[in-house]
């Protein structure tokens, strides 16, 4: 019995440094996996709409309203997934400017969800009339990406 005992404190020491070495912040995975599943959707909405505008696929009004109504709905989700125990985490390539500038990303937010919604209020009727709108709802995307995106390629 008298042994044993100072492996077992040796045991419990380890075991402590063990916990200590986890990080001090609990990272929101399901935030984070959230959001990358809406842009993974918008992502997915987009080639739609570049593969309507290559003639890869037939352009049809349908179609158009489905894209933009799919990012439209995106749009007034997405800011609802990031909390603060999210910054970092998983491959998040979330930029700390999100947290840092809230009123910046908010406008960006903001103006997404605007620029759908103008998109889809002008319905396109035909190829010309959607690569217009296109244009005009894509811009968002690189503009939100250089500004509050990570570069990890
Ligand atoms: C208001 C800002 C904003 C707009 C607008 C925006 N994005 Fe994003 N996007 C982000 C942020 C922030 C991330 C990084 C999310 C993360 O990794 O946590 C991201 C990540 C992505 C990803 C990678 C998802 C993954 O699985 O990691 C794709 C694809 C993407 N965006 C496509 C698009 C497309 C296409 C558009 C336009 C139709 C768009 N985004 C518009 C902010 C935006």
């Amino acid at each position: 019995m008298m042994q044993k005992r100072p492996f077992g404190l040796a045991t419990l020491a380890l075991a402590g440094a063990a916990i200590l070495a986890v990080p001090a912040i609990a990272q929101n995975m399901e935030a984070i996996e959230k959001r990358q599943q809406l842009m993974e959707d918008n992502g997915d909405a987009a080639k739609l709409g570049g593969a309507m505008l290559k003639g890869e696929q037939e352009f049809t009004a349908d179609k158009a309203a489905q894209v933009f109504s799919q990012m439209h709905d995106i749009a007034m989700k997405f800011g609802d997934y990031f909390p603060e125990d999210s910054k970092t985490g998983g491959d998040t390539e979330a930029a700390p400017a999100i947290w840092e500038q809230p009123e910046e990303f908010q406008a960006a937010l903001v103006k997404y969800q605007e620029d759908t919604q103008a998109a889809m209020d002008a319905a396109p009727q035909d190829i010309d009339a959607f690569k217009q709108a296109f244009g005009m709802v894509t811009q968002n995307c690189k503009g939100c990406h250089e500004d509050f995106r990570l570069d990890k390629d």
